[in-house]
């Protein structure tokens, strides 16, 4: 595997500023002082068993309670409070609703443009049982795959858990996504249905997701899959194909309003959610049930500290895992009010997200760096125009954010008056790892603080030494948490190549890496400072750079390619592709769209390169391997520094230059 980490995790940012938690913030939930949090970091450090233990009881409800707490005895494959039952969608609903909060609201829907609609969690646990029983009339079965690809609408939660109710796992696939992708996921996942809608709102367009599910399945291509459920969102014709396709409003509203919750055993899986890794195609990230369902609520409930009557909002779309954990399991499991948001701030409505905290009185929002700095650069005019004082704490998620935008943030959002929560963490970690507790942390701008209780994170070298305060290095998971990936969908072998034998074993214990570069500083506080494989990071989506090197190279025309991350002010980095054409085939800019165009239909839009770059040779090593490393400086215009007598025909670098 190709690992070039030194040119990015040498940069050293300084930054003195400390701000200690706002006064705002109100603690009734959270963890409530630096003591208190110092306190469960031990407890959880001398007795993990005893501190999971008492958590996953007094957190979830159990139909029958587990006998042990973690059996580490093959790992990686760690199994969490086996010999219990469970059900999540029942931790997210039945159960709130027999405490009394049945008429509470769980989801406000923001539909674009302006519909409202608001789901209390009596109204929802009916949906989700009907919805249910329609799964089971359409033949799914406990242990089957059910794929959505859906819209931001309500009744991808209502999916979701009604997936959980009956114990058939979902792989959610973003709606973003290509026709050629979700087919890589259904066969992969060996789906047996999918859950989509007619089409999709999208920056004032409408995207054609039924037509894209009808593209992917087309000549019994995914022969498990038998049917297709279509939820009608924009009225779009489309093409019907009575043998599989089922209408929602035909099926859904018939149905019975109970629905027992099937018994899940711990390990049994909820979801399978595909992610970009440095090598291959995306892999099926797999989360069980209880030690998944017990992160999303315990670091929710910590990070997220919600009241009785306050309403949260996560702007993440449903298809990547900050959907799933904190704005579907998450935020119901703990009986919050939760907002789902189908639209994005664009030119035609830059206040969006304003237009929205302001119109329901948002308390707590949470969003990315990327949406942050594109805010910064059109100015605090357009915030300034809204009523944000609803707001008391601002959280972070999905990419480093520099200095300046947490301070934007806090200081035109927050009106200095909100703590921020810079939140690191994985699809792979099913929760947040690293973030400030609203009432206990001091926060540094750019900085995720902290490890949580029971996370035993740290900063090494490649022999897996603690590296000094100050010093860049690999950042790691020492100890196994309830909230861990189980393993890689059909390819267990590459869930511990990829993850855990990536470095040196720590005294002989397996340690987690999952791709990002790290320091520590004097006081201890974490400073994550981005990926340092081939993964890259487009405004806080991750992609593989060999994904899209394989959708240039099946190009007819395209004889190599390498793709590199560059620096880019507001999405973070921007995607560059450097290409050598086949015999006979000239560069032009005709053949430069026409290979975007490739890329958007290979993988997705989110994944089209900003620039390509035609040559006739790339720089490599004589053993044949892609120099990436001179490749990221030529994308971004610097000198190419370090090393190079490696390289096999200097010559090469000329051109690039030019
Ligand atoms: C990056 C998203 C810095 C990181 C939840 C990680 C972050 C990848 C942060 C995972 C953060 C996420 N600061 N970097 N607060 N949060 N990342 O799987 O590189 O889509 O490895 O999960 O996003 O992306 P994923």
């Amino acid at each position: 595997m190709s690992f070039e980490p030194s040119a990015r995790i040498e940069t050293v940012l300084q930054e003195e500023r400390v701000f200690k938690p706002s006064s705002n913030v109100l603690g009734k939930y959270s963890i409530s002082s630096f003591d208190q949090y110092q306190q469960l970091v031990d407890s959880a450090k001398s007795n993990p068993e005893k501190f999971w233990g008492d958590a996953a009881l007094k957190e979830l409800h159990w139909f029958k309670p587990f006998d042990i707490v973690l059996d580490w005895s093959n790992p990686p494959f760690a199994r969490w409070f086996d010999g219990g039952k469970t059900n999540v969608s029942y931790n997210c609903l039945d159960r709130h609703v027999l405490n009394g909060l049945g008429d509470k609201i769980a989801i406000i829907w923001e539909g674009e443009p302006g519909e409202v609609r608001r789901i209390t969690y009596k109204e929802l646990l009916i949906e989700v049982c009907r919805t249910a029983n329609a799964l089971k009339s359409m033949g799914i079965k406990k242990g089957d795959l059910v794929a959505l690809y859906m819209p931001m609408v309500p009744e991808a939660a209502i999916a979701m858990l009604a997936c959980a109710r009956i114990g058939a796992p979902h792989s959610v696939v973003f709606g973003g996504f290509s026709s050629e992708a979700l087919r890589d996921r259904l066969n992969d996942g060996q789906a047996k249905a999918v859950i989509t809608a007619d089409g999709g709102f999208r920056k004032d367009k409408i995207i054609s997701l039924k037509e894209a599910v009808d593209a992917a399945l087309i000549n019994n291509s995914c022969p498990t899959v038998k049917s297709v459920l279509i939820v009608k969102r924009t009225k779009t014709n489309i093409d019907f194909f009575p043998e599989r396709d089922i209408w929602w409003h035909e099926i859904v509203p018939s149905q019975s309003i109970e629905c027992l919750p099937e018994q899940m055993d711990s390990e049994d899986r909820l979801f399978v959610l595909y992610t970009s890794g440095s090598t291959g195609k995306p892999k099926g990230v797999v989360h069980s049930t209880s030690g998944y369902n017990l992160w999303a609520h315990l670091t929710f409930k910590w990070i997220f500290d919600v009241q009785k009557d306050e309403i949260y909002w996560c702007t993440a779309d449903v298809g990547w895992i900050t959907g799933h954990s904190y704005i579907v399991y998450g935020p119901l499991s703990n009986g919050a009010t939760t907002v789902m948001y189908e639209g994005v701030p664009r030119p035609s409505n830059p206040g969006a997200f304003w237009e929205v905290i302001q119109k329901h009185k948002i308390n707590i929002f949470y969003t990315a760096p990327t949406a942050i700095r594109a805010f910064m650069k059109s100015g605090r005019k357009i915030p300034d125009q809204y009523d944000l004082s609803s707001l008391r704490l601002l959280g972070t998620v999905g990419e480093p954010i520099n200095p300046e935008a947490w301070m934007w943030y806090r200081e035109i959002i927050g009106r200095n008056n909100c703590s921020i929560v810079d939140t690191w963490w994985q699809t792979e970690t099913g929760g947040v790892m690293i973030s400030p507790l609203p009432l206990a942390t001091s926060t540094k701008p750019g900085s995720a603080t902290f490890p949580l209780p029971g996370i035993q994170a740290d900063v090494v070298n490649s022999q897996g030494e603690t590296v000094q305060a100050d010093q860049g290095g690999y950042l790691v998971i020492k100890k196994p948490w309830p909230g861990m990936m189980r393993t890689v969908h059909g390819d267990p072998k590459r869930f511990r190549e990829t993850y855990w034998e990536y470095l040196e074993p720590i005294e002989g214990d397996l340690v987690y890496f999952a791709g990002d570069g790290a320091r520590r500083d004097k006081d201890g506080y974490f400073w994550i400072m981005g990926r340092v494989d081939d993964v890259i990071n487009v405004s806080g989506h991750r992609l593989g750079t060999m994904e899209i090197e394989s959708a240039l190279v099946s190009h007819d025309s395209v004889a190599e390619a390498a793709v590199v991350g560059k620096a880019d002010e507001i999405k973070g980095e921007s995607i560059v592709a450097f290409v050598t054409l086949e015999t006979d085939n000239a560069p032009s800019e005709v053949l430069m769209n026409d290979l975007k165009k490739h890329v958007i239909k290979e993988i997705g839009v989110i994944a089209k390169p900003e620039e390509i770059r035609f040559t006739n040779s790339l720089p490599k090593t004589r053993s044949g391997k892609i120099m990436r490393r001179l490749l990221r400086s030529l994308a971004s215009g610097e000198e190419v520094k370090g090393d190079i007598s490696t390289l096999e025909d200097k010559n090469v670098l000329d051109e690039l230059r030019k």
